[in-house]
This record gives structure tokens, sequence and C-alpha cells, in this order.
């Protein structure tokens, strides 16, 4: 159960598709079955982030049109051999998808699969509704900024009223700057939970790594010099269960900022 995730945020450009291509990397690298689904349709950019643009044959909408089944549409990765990708198409629009036809694709896809993460749309209208409908749990992706984080809260809202309980909602906080919080510049990771009264699953750093990652084609997280690899993996284990302390994901920052950020955590342990 909770094996079909959607990865969506209130604010755009905040780190959907490289948090859905590194976490679908980092599950597969432990030995899941991974599908992962573009429901960015019209805009589509999972497949270059995960450098296989040029191997898509049908998409998304060929699934939908029944031209083909969700199985025939999936494009395998290069290197991953047990992760693949349900690409959305570019020339199509969200409104030739309904969330009827997600969870019935979904649903044909699911007993091949041990998870499959759904990359969603920026906003809160009908690709928002369509990626959401065949989830069962959420991760609710936002950056350390009071926008990003009351557009989150809304769509928090939203979820709830969709049905959706606390335990199925779980933030991902990304491009967390250390230095900054240590100057009193960005809210902490504790701020964050306060204002959204959710568990935060997972913090991943501002890195110039994914800039250069998003470039290429490589995630991260098949990079094994690239530190940040490490949080996505503690991200990964936790969607399966395990139990790794959040503390764990400022391992990957450099030591001066970890005795400061433990000094936050101790102040808030003990208020
Ligand atoms: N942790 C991070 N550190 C640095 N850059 C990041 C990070 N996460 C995302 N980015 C960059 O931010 C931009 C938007 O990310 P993207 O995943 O496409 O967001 P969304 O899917 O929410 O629109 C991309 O250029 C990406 O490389
Ligand atoms: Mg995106």
């Amino acid at each position: 159960m909770g094996n079909v995730i959607v990865v969506t945020s209130g604010k755009g450009g905040v780190g959907k598709t490289t948090i859905t291509a590194n976490l679908g990397c980092a599950l597969a690298k432990l030995g899941e079955k991974v599908c992962l689904l573009d429901a960015d349709i019209g805009l589509k950019n999972l497949d270059i982030v995960l450098g296989l643009e040029n191997r898509i044959v049908y998409t998304l909408i060929d699934v939908v049109n029944g031209k083909v089944s969700p199985q025939e549409a999936l494009v395998r990765h290069k290197v991953l051999k047990n992760l693949y990708l349900l690409p959305a198409s570019q020339i199509a629009t969200k409104e030739m998808v309904s969330p009827n036809d997600m969870k019935s694709i979904v649903k044909e896809l699911i007993p091949n699969f041990d998870y499959i993460i759904i990359d969603s749309p920026a906003g809160i209208e009908r690709g928002f509704r369509n990626a959401v409908a065949p989830a069962e749990r959420i991760l609710v992706v936002t950056t350390p900024e009071v926008p990003a984080i009351s557009d989150a809260d809304r769509v928090i809202g939203l979820l709830e009223n969709f049905g959706f309980s606390d335990e199925n909602i779980h933030v991902v906080i990304n491009r967390f700057k250390p230095h900054m919080v240590r100057k009193g510049e960005m809210l902490t990771t504790d701020d964050i939970k306060h204002t959204l009264s959710l568990e935060i699953i997972a913090v991943i750093p501002d890195s110039e790594d994914i800039i250069v990652a998003s470039n290429t084609g490589v995630p991260v997280s098949l990079n094994g010099n690239s530190r940040i690899s490490k949080n996505f993996e503690n991200l990964a284990k936790r969607i399966r269960g395990e139990k790794i302390p959040l503390e764990e994901d400022f391992a990957t920052v450099s030591k001066s900022f970890l005795d400061s950020l433990r000094d936050f955590f101790s102040k808030f342990k003990r208020g």
C-alpha cells in the first residue's frame, strides 16, 4: 500500500521534476522496480532530466487515445534497467486527459511495479487533479521561502479536502541553504514543520550538482561522487518505511554548518 506517489507543490519551479527523477533513481538503485509517470502534459521535462528524450516513441496521450497500452509506451532507463518512464506529450493539452484516465493507467501498471511516481504540473487546475487522482501518497515539495510555503499550505488544505489524511502527505524541503539558516536569513526545518503541521520527510540542499545534472541528463543520484545523492537515498529509504533521522540529511553539508544545525535542533528540542 502507498506505492503510488505523486510529487506536487503549490508554487512552480521548486523542484518537483528533479525530485521525481532522483527519487526514482534512488529507489531503483535499492532494487525496486519503478515507473515514473510524467503528468506535466504540454511541458514535459522529466524525459530530459533522465536523458531519455530521444528514446520516446509513444506518450501518455497515445495511451489515453487507445493507440497503445501503458506498457507499450514505457521507455526503459539506459543505466538502471528497473527504472521506466511513461512520457508526457509536448503537443497535447491537459484537457485531453481526465482523472479517470490516470486512474485506469496506474491500475494497469501497478501489478508490474513496486513504485509508481507521478510528476505533477504546477498549479491546482486540471493537470494537478489528473496527477493526484491515482495517488495513495503525496510528496509536497517546497523551498524554504515564505511564498512557496504559503502555496504549499494551500495545496495541503486542498489535498485534505480530496480525502487524503495527514499520514499520507509528506513535505520535502528543497534548495535548503544552511549558511542562510545559520545567519537567521532563512526559515529552519522546524519553522516549516510548524507552519504546515506535517512531517518533513527529507531536506535536499541547494546544490550546483543538480543544475549540472539537469543539463547533462544524468540525475545526481547516479553520480556516486555527488554528496547530495545520499539525500535522495535517505528519502528513498524513508519511502520504503526505514527510520532514518532527518538530521542525517545534513551530513552532506560541511562540518561547520552541521554544528550550527545541531545547535538549532537542540534548541528546538529543548523549547
Ligand atoms: N536542490 C537544488 N539545488 C539547485 N538547483 C535545483 C535544486 N532543485 C531544483 N533545482 C533547479 O531548479 C529548477 C526547477 O526545478 P524543477 O525540478 O524543474 O522544478 P519543477 O518541476 O517544480 O518546476 C531546475 O533548473 C533545477 O535544476
Ligand atoms: Mg516540473
